[in-house]
């Protein structure tokens, strides 16, 4: 039988969907360890923390379902993954945002991967696509590395805490400014 040199069903070469809905399941993930995260600080009292946690579970939900989308537009099949279970309590504040720092490296690694892979296969629809979560982590490096530096900066003794936790109020401002920027960039 002779095989078929393209399928019409779908774009995306043999393997790329599976990556693809692996990154679907992280990027969920993502969300509800923010979420839990921000629990966490609500209980706690660290009220700014929580808002920042809150906001980033809404835009992980949305890196997900970005690339949920792109996989149905291509002719995959976007799977609703299986949660595991999330991390629950944390030991400190600072230790909430070591753990987000050590997770978007991690995503970053895994984004990589999938851009190495377009390469290998050579999806350049894929890997335009991509490009957008290549700088998105990026900036949430940035931002995660930014949080840590805070910590050091102000020092959490006495009323320190109170003031990191203001500041990272203050993050969350500049996060929704710029934001609301490339929004008007992009309507003009
Ligand atoms: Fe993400
Ligand atoms: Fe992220």
């Amino acid at each position: 039988m002779k095989t078929a040199k393209v399928s019409l069903k779908t774009s995306l070469p043999v393997d790329m969907e599976k990556e693809l809905n692996k990154q679907v399941r992280m990027e969920g993930m993502s969300s509800f360890y923010y979420l839990a995260m921000a629990s966490w600080c609500e209980t706690k009292g660290y009220i700014n923390s929580a808002t920042f946690l809150y906001h980033h579970f809404e835009e992980e939900k949305a890196h997900m379902m970005k690339i949920f989308r792109y996989i149905n537009e291509m002719g995959g099949h976007a799977v609703v993954p299986a949660f595991g279970e999330v991390k629950l309590e944390y030991t400190s504040l600072k230790d909430v945002f070591e753990h987000i720092l050590e997770h978007e490296i991690a995503v970053t690694k895994s984004i990589n991967n999938i851009v190495d892979f377009c390469f290998q296969v050579k999806d350049f629809s894929t890997l335009h696509f991509l490009q957008w979560y290549v700088n998105e982590q990026r900036e949430e490096e940035a931002i995660a590395r930014r949080n840590l530096e805070i910590f050091d900066i102000i020092g959490e003794a006495g009323q320190g805490i109170w003031l990191i936790d203001q500041e990272i109020g203050n993050m969350l401002k500049q996060i929704l400014a710029k934001e609301t920027a490339k929004e008007g960039a992009a309507a003009a």
